[in-house]
């Protein structure tokens, strides 16, 4: 973690972008195309380290995945197809390619192990862990399966009712990609709604699976059909840009073909609510998901209470950045999750945002931001691409040279951001 970058602003961004394919979306069409029979064509793939740890694991599991520029195409020959890695699978840095593989494994006759970096192996792994073993998988793993790595020993899995303690789409995910291959039905209860790509999708490509009820899901033995499509534009990527060009007075930016799913960009709200000057516009609409335009133009903001449930708290890093630069205070409530994110996000926004000069305060479930005149800064990721995202997006605002240190972090999730920040600060 020692790689530097130097961002001077402030910078207005104008013109028009098109943003790095969806994570959620990517992770998931990868694996998808691996359960169908026959050739899945995905273009505009999202172009980070945790959607690569996704396709390694797949190609460990036997999985023929091709990248070829911006097209990769994946070989499905269904779940039986799939055989024992010959070593233990590196997820790296992302949760949602662990937390989901564990699923898709579980119902594999053979033994897998899942393992990750540090950060990884720090985070929460019971809230997946336990619903497979009821459904029949073994699982070892760290502190009784609390934690990576995971041995997990796969098998005939049964159905059952399975009440998740907290909702989560990386889980749910895993649980469906376990349902597909068990006996008799399998009903996932949420207590909340989280994201939900791997519904629209899979109901789109006609794999046996409905809604019950806001909470409920069933799901039955059965599979995916091949298919092609070009990922939308990353809505938590977008929020940087968002954000971004808000706090930067004179942007005027058009952000193109971006994936809307209402549960994505609840984010925009937030910034409506704070005074930013954003319009939506829906164009079309893949494999069940809404796609489409966001403009945002440079607006003052003024400080507001958020409440971060699943479908915002990705965005907080970027928020919180909006609620430095607003006049009067930002609270983010609700938001607990924060802290077992890949760095404890409540400390690492926090430190962020005091760097800046900005007055902001941790809370157990949250954090205050008391808004004021950010200034150039030293500034440090933590490991955490979300982090490294934010510092930029500030540093481009503020008057000055400010430094980032840990800035490769950025990778897992957006490697050409300050590439994008260049490209649209560039006079006309
Ligand atoms: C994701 C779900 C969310 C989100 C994560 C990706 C997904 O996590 O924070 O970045 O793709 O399903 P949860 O599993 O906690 O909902």
């Amino acid at each position: 973690m020692t790689s530097s970058v130097t961002v001077s602003g402030p910078r207005p961004l104008r013109g028009r972008l098109r943003l790095p394919g969806e994570k959620g979306m990517s992770h998931r069409a990868l694996i998808f195309g691996a359960l169908a029979r026959g050739e899945t064509r995905l273009t505009s793939l999202a172009p980070g380290d945790d959607v690569a740890s996704t396709a390694g694991a797949l190609a460990a599991l036997g999985v023929d995945v091709q990248r070829d520029q911006d097209t990769t195409v994946v070989a499905g020959r269904g779940v039986d197809a799939l055989h024992e890695s010959g070593s233990d699978i590196d997820c790296g840095n992302s949760g949602t390619t662990l937390r989901m593989l564990a699923g898709l494994v579980a119902g594999r006759p053979f033994k897998t192990v899942l393992t990750g970096d540090e950060s990884l192996r720090t985070r929460p792994m019971a809230r997946v862990v336990e619903p497979l073993r009821a459904m029949g998988a073994v699982i070892e793993g760290d502190d009784g399966g609390r934690r990576a790595p995971l041995t997990i020993q796969g098998g005939e899995l049964t159905g059952r009712r399975l009440t998740l303690a907290q909702p989560s789409g990386q889980v749910k995910t895993a649980l469906v990609l376990a349902g597909l291959q068990a006996h008799g039905t399998t009903e996932i209860v949420e207590p909340a709604p989280s994201r939900d790509h791997t519904e629209r999708m899979l109901t789109a490509l006609g794999a046996p699976l409905e809604r019950v009820d806001r909470q409920t899901l069933r799901v039955e033995h059965g599979a995916p059909r091949p298919f092609d499509l070009e990922l939308p534009g990353d809505p938590s990527s977008a929020v940087f840009l968002v954000v971004a060009a808000t706090i930067t007075p004179g942007s005027d930016l058009v952000l193109d073909d971006v994936l809307l799913n209402p549960g994505r960009i609840e984010f925009l709200e937030a910034l409506q609510r704070m005074g930013a000057d954003i319009d939506v516009e829906q164009h079309d609409e893949r494999l069940g998901e809404p796609v489409g335009t966001i403009s945002v133009r440079a607006a003052p903001l003024h400080g507001t209470v958020i409440h971060a449930h699943e479908s915002i708290i990705d965005e907080i890093p970027a928020l919180a950045v909006a609620g430095a630069f607003a006049d009067g205070v930002t609270e983010f409530r609700d938001a607990a999750e924060l802290r077992v994110k890949e760095s404890d996000r409540v400390l690492t926004v926090v430190d962020l945002l005091v760097a800046l000069g900005v007055g902001a305060e941790p809370r157990d479930d949250g954090l205050v931001v008391r808004g004021g005149r950010p200034g150039r800064a030293s500034l440090h990721s933590h490991g955490d691409h979300r982090i490294a995202l934010a510092a930029a997006t500030a540093a481009n605002a503020v008057p000055g040279d400010s430094t980032i240190e840990g800035w490769d972090a950025a990778a897992v999730s957006y490697p050409g951001f300050l590439d994008d920040l260049d490209r649209l600060a560039e006079p006309a």
